[in-house]
């Protein structure tokens, strides 16, 4: 039996594949490469020593998922593939909402025409909306304020729908925080398609000469130093908690949800001046106005991931900028090195 991991060559997917390989699972791969390169797929094989299936197409082509469905025997589906830049789905609602929607509407009547009846879901804290205290937990009332953040409300309420409908479903909801860092071996990582929009990407462009300055949005919120706080969480740590969301979902029925962050809220300033001390580099910076949407503070409780699943972030800040400044120092452009 295999799980299957669409978005498999994404940033959080490709690093969740190496966990659970690690850990003796087989998987299976799916991707269209629409924000990913066909390059990772060696890469994961060069880290872990082993070998698996791969299948190029979209979650929204049902004959493609048919194949992959009958070929492969599948117990699990973890739900990577989907668009997430914020600012563009501003821009191209349609496109957000029929990939991340369609896709996963069609993904689900597959998984239910093939029995495949466990899945594990790509949430986001942007799901906490712009109203609610930190830190967040699992109960607090949703919203969202951009096309981005309704597909990830929607497509946790589908799925949670299609658990009360049916006992046999197992679904566990995941909301990642702030995901930053790479695996150690510097040979995967996040993959930012044209000028970042996240803050650790436009750092280390920063920081390589790429871009000429960070723009620090706002520094008039009420946080210590006044610029943004949030719950920023290694990949590695994750892609640890995939694997233990993965053991609870295979051994419980229903919908369930898990914040996944470190419960540690850290400043904008915070970011660039323990990257600077950890990498010996200067990040030059300029104060601008807030950014549109954003909000002061947003971390994690999470207490309830640590106690139902086992599982807790292990890594420290330090860590994720060191990983994040070699992943960019030995891809200068990314998987065409
Ligand atoms: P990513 O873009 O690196 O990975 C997504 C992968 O899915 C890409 O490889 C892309 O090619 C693939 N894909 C997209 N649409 C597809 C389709 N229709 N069929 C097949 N493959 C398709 O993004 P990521 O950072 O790894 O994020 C993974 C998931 O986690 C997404 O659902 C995202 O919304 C969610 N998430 C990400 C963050 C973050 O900050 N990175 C935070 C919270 C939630
Ligand atoms: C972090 C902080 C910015 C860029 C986004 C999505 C969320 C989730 C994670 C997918 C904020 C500040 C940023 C810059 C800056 N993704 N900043 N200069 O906004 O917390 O969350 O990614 O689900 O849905 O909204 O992350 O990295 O963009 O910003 O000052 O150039 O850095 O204002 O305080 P955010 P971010």
């Amino acid at each position: 039996m295999s799980i299957l991991i669409t978005g498999g060559a994404g940033y959080i997917g490709s690093h969740t594949t190496v966990e659970l390989l690690n850990a003796g699972f087989d998987v299976v791969l799916v991707d269209d490469f629409s924000n990913s390169s066909p390059a990772v797929l060696e890469r994961l094989e060069k880290i872990t020593g082993k070998k698996f299936p791969f299948y190029q197409g979209s979650i929204l082509d049902t004959e493609f998922l048919d194949k992959v469905f009958t070929k492969e025997d599948i117990e699990l589906v973890i739900h990577f593939a989907a668009f997430k830049a914020v600012g563009e789905s501003v821009q191209k609602p349609l496109k957000y909402y029929k990939n991340n929607i369609s896709g996963t509407i069609t993904l689900l009547e597959k998984m239910k025409e093939y029995d495949v009846k466990n899945i594990v879901f790509s949430s986001s804290a942007t799901v906490y909306g712009t109203n609610n205290p930190s830190p967040m937990t699992e109960d607090m009332p949703t919203s969202a304020i951009n096309p981005y953040g309704y597909t990830k409300l929607m497509m946790e309420q589908i799925l949670t729908d299609v658990a009360a409908s049916d006992p046999s479903w197992s679904v566990t909801n995941l909301r990642y925080f702030n995901p930053i860092g790479a695996h150690e071996s510097g040979l995967i990582g996040e993959l930012p398609n044209g000028i970042p929009n996240n803050l650790m990407p436009y750092i280390t462009q920063v920081a390589i000469g790429k871009l000429p300055e960070l723009n620090v949005f706002g520094d008039d919120y009420p946080t210590p130093d006044g610029t943004g706080v949030r719950d920023y969480i290694h990949v590695l740590d994750l892609a640890s908690g995939h694997l233990a969301a993965v053991k609870y979902n295979l051994s419980h029925k229903g919908a369930e949800i898990f914040n996944l962050g470190t419960g540690h809220g850290y400043s904008v300033l915070d970011l660039v001046k323990t990257f600077e001390a950890e990498n010996k580099v200067t990040i030059p910076y300029r104060i601008q106005g807030r950014r549109a949407g954003d909000i002061a503070t947003c971390y994690a409780s999470p207490e309830k991931a640590k106690e139902v699943l086992g599982w807790e972030a292990k890594k420290t800040l330090k860590d994720m900028v060191r990983d994040s400044w070699r992943w960019q120092t030995t891809n200068p452009n990314g998987y065409e090195d």
